[in-house]
């Protein structure tokens, strides 16, 4: 899917945003010829300079809601993981411009990224926000909302922590539901009206669309 059709080079000065990654962190499997990789799990300290609250944009695609919203947020850190490589140029160019330097991006898989580098119990948040639908009956296990997802992302996030899912697809949100109702352990909030929408969002609202709103905490066991 090529939805982002113009050319992007990345600036040097945009690169110091951009996490390094290996093809572990994207593709979930090793070619058999090498050894499987050790992965460094993320220190957050360390990474971002501060001790302060991390949160997590799986798939944040142009960057809208990640980028403002680092900008809105100074006292935040913001990580940004995306599969499309093209996408975490196009973001780390506007991180520069923008002047967002508490925002970080990587190239990889969510789950990927969040079972093999994020620390249990390390972030405030985690977002996903538009996720592609994968419409076709054969392509639903591409979703990113799965069982093995919420468990991930149950893990990641502190007691007190959230999940927020927003979508425009109501039959993504009827599966995200029932996952999330099989997985047991979140437990619903109020929908927060004070936010900043990603691109997706603006789109489908102004088509008219519904949009679908998950926000999720992890309380205490
Ligand atoms: C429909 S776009 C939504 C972009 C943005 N969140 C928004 O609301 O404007 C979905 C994005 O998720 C990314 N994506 C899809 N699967 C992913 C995965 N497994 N891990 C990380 N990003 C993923 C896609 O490349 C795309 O940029």
């Amino acid at each position: 899917m090529n939805r982002y059709a113009k050319k992007v080079r990345l600036q040097d000065e945009a690169k110091q945003f951009i996490l390094p990654s290996v093809r572990e962190d994207v593709f979930p499997w090793t070619p058999p010829d090498q050894e499987a990789v050790v992965f460094e799990p993320f220190n957050f300290p360390a990474l971002f300079g501060n001790t302060n609250p991390v949160e997590i944009e799986i798939g944040f695609g142009t960057g809208r809601f990640i980028v403002e919203y680092a900008q809105h947020n100074p006292m935040l850190n913001l990580l940004g993981v995306e599969i499309t490589k093209k996408m975490v140029h196009h973001v780390a160019n506007k991180i520069h411009a923008a002047k967002a330097f508490n925002a970080r991006l990587m190239h990889g898989d969510g789950l990927l990224v969040l079972k093999n580098r994020v620390p249990s119990c390390s972030v405030e948040k985690v977002h996903v926000y538009f996720p592609d639908p994968w419409p076709k009956k054969r392509h639903i296990k591409r979703r990113v909302v799965s069982l093995d997802f919420l468990n991930e992302t149950y893990r990641v996030v502190k007691t007190g922590g959230a999940f927020h899912l927003f979508t425009d697809h109501k039959d993504y949100f009827d599966f995200a539901m029932a996952n999330i109702r099989k997985f047991g352990k979140f437990v619903d909030q109020e929908p927060v009206l004070d936010y900043i929408p990603s691109s997706y969002e603006l789109k489908w609202k102004k088509a008219g669309r519904s949009i679908y709103r998950a926000v999720l905490s992890k309380e205490k066991p």
